[in-house]
């Protein structure tokens, strides 16, 4: 949540920080700023998109060559513009962005409002400016040694960039819990939340890590630790292209990401899956193979969609690997006192790698002897690094804020974890891995199949994009693809809907059923079809109107259904890769005909980095 970017340099900081914040509005975007240092510090910040800055027309934004920016998602404090960073101390000597949470603002507040200090706004930043600002005036000393001070005495998550008045050559930037990656260019640097704003400009970064402090001028970077220790900055190559982070033509984020789906599986299976030799690749699993075989029960813990990736796996790792799975909120599970420890598997879940509730879970598994294994997206993200090993989905950057190609490309993961294990474990068969990896190798093709018949499932969009309430059912495998269905509907369209187990409706969900309500099965051909059939007969009875997934030839389901879905056949196994996408089309149509902004849904940010 929240998104910085900072510039120092030889170029117009204010264009390179306005472009780089439009990338990074998906952490956030309900108001933004930003300040560049001219004769003196000036800043600019208004509520709403990033696009209010345009307005912004004086004279410093084509001369400044040194800002900071940021693009907020709302925690302390409504959307204003006075709520908006960046924050000024109280004397206008420091000024900064911060994106993360302070959680002792409150005390350190009550200290400085009786020292005399006044606040513009309700955040927590405002507060961290002017306790910074504090600690410099009563010690006398640097910025660099009151951030020192001061990020030891806050409680909380935070990446902040500060510039201080007089020193116009330099921005102080410190980490803890939220991302910053800093590119390295000639003469030049730049800051972000990750790399989108930077890639155009250099591809050699540096992850900034917990507890490091940044002194950046244009040709210089030292980084120090809390301790004021030295650190050798390690440089690292960015394997990422622009045309990667743009709309490529298509109307939204989303509805790229969704058709990018057949390539980023490629990319996913690419060096993994080899059908000549019928092996499977995955290092981090290999390399560990005995922690995974000798496991004594794995833990999966995620946030949204990624728990969703997370059910699924349960099903994937019990039926072939026979170890017992748990899937766990990182929420829940880092406040609840978990039983974990030596020989437990710990496998963290994330797209962007930097999700605060699951970071803090893997710390706490880690702290108690959990092995921690990370299916992460972002190369270099903070969980990738915390993990113990991993594999990365390599789905590329995903902008839009609903996930999609991370989803798949996350179940992918997964399935071929499990394959990879269950085969060590002889808890399938040689058969059945050869035919789990045949299955594997088809499906970005299964997938582009469905994608070709989004212009019917636009059709379907058309008869329900005024719905009120919608019902996503699917037993099985197919069960967290119901919970994902009603989750990415939701997201978009902002309709109501809930995913159950097909057969748990009859126990609630049941009495919501009569002609308005929208019923969606999973109900593509597996061991459960015939019982799917009884459901649907049972929400038909009811007058519900139904809308199915099917198999490719089933005319059962086709003659029940008010509307169809079709999918090609597929292993039940991997059977949520490919009857997820027609509910990722169908949720985007509908948003779409609702005339929301999908890709930016209203109160939703991409990267949940606070709590
Ligand atoms: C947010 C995003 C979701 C995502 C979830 C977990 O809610 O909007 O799309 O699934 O965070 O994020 P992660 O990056 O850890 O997968």
């Amino acid at each position: 949540m929240c998104g910085i970017v900072a510039y120092i340099g030889k170029q117009a900081a204010y264009p390179v920080i306005l472009k780089g914040l439009k990338r990074l509005e998906y952490r956030g975007y309900d108001s933004s700023g930003i300040a560049l240092f001219g004769e003196t510090v000036n800043t600019f910040k208004k509520k709403g998109r990033v696009a209010e800055l345009e307005a912004w027309d004086e004279e410093i934004i084509s001369t400044a060559t040194v800002g900071i920016g940021h693009t907020r998602w709302a925690t302390h404090g409504e959307p204003s513009d006075a709520n908006a960073h960046p924050h000024t101390s109280n004397s206008g000597r420091l000024t900064l962005v911060h994106n993360g949470i302070i959680e002792n603002y409150g005390s350190l507040k009550q200290e400085l409002v009786q020292k005399g200090y006044t606040f513009k706004s309700e955040t927590d930043t405002e507060v961290l400016v002017n306790f910074i600002e504090d600690i410099q005036i009563n010690n006398n000393s640097s910025l660099e040694e009151a951030m020192r001070i001061a990020l030891k005495r806050v409680v909380g998550a935070y990446v902040i960039i500060v510039m201080e008045e007089g020193f116009p050559n330099r921005l102080i930037a410190a980490r803890k819990g939220s991302p910053l990656v800093i590119g390295v260019g000639e003469g030049e640097h730049f800051l972000a939340s990750d790399a989108s704003p930077i890639i155009e400009y250099t591809k050699k970064v540096i992850y900034v890590n917990d507890y490091e402090l940044a002194i950046i001028s244009p040709d210089e970077i030292i980084l120090k630790n809390l301790g004021n220790e030295p650190i050798t900055p390690y440089i690292q190559q960015l394997d990422m292209e622009l045309a990667q982070i743009e709309k490529g033509g298509f109307d939204h984020f989303m509805l790229k990401e969704i058709f990018d789906q057949p390539g980023s599986l490629t990319d996913c299976l690419r060096g993994r899956l080899d059908m000549e030799n019928l092996t499977l690749t995955l290092a981090g699993v290999e390399e560990h193979m005995s922690v995974f075989s000798q496991a004594k029960r794995i833990i999966i813990v995620a946030c949204g969609t990624s728990w969703h990736a997370g059910l699924v796996a349960e099903y994937m790792i019990e039926t072939l690997c026979r170890i017992p799975v748990e899937v766990e909120y990182a929420s829940e599970f880092r406040y609840r006192n978990p039983v974990v420890g030596e020989g437990d598997v710990l496998i963290a879940i994330s797209q962007s790698g930097e999700t605060a509730d699951t970071l803090v879970a893997i710390e706490k598994a880690k702290e108690a002897g959990a092995f921690i294994f990370g299916v992460v997206n972002a190369v270099g993200s903070s969980i990738a690094r915390l993990s113990h090993s991993g594999a990365y989905t390599h789905a590329g950057p995903e902008i839009g804020v609903a996930s999609t190609k991370a989803f798949t490309a996350q179940l992918t993961v997964l399935a071929m974890m499990a394959i990879k294990i269950g085969r060590e474990k002889k808890t399938i068969t040689e058969a059945e891995y050869n035919r789990y990896l045949a299955e594997l190798a088809l499906i970005p093709e299964k997938v582009k199949a469905v994608l070709e018949t989004h212009e019917s499932i636009k059709e379907v969009a058309k008869h329900y994009a005024d719905a009120r309430d919608f019902l996503f059912l699917g037993r099985g495998y197919n069960f967290p693809v119901a919970l994902e269905g009603a989750l990415k509907l939701k997201e978009i369209s902002y309709i109501h809907a809930e995913g159950y187990p097909a057969a748990e409706m009859k126990h609630g969900p049941i009495a919501l059923v009569d002609e308005n309500l929208p019923v969606l099965f999973i109900a593509t051909k597996d061991a459960y079809y015939e019982k799917i059939v009884s459901n649907i007969q049972e929400i038909k009875a009811r007058k519900g109107m139904v809308i199915a997934v099917i198999s490719e030839g089933d005319t059962q389901i086709r003659g029940m259904a008010d509307h169809v879905m079709v999918v090609p056949e597929v292993d039940e196994l991997l059977a949520p890769l490919i009857s997820v996408i027609p509910t990722q089309i169908l949720s985007y149509y509908i948003g779409v005909l609702r005339g929301l902004d999908v890709d930016k849904p209203r109160n939703l940010a991409k990267s949940v980095t606070v709590e």
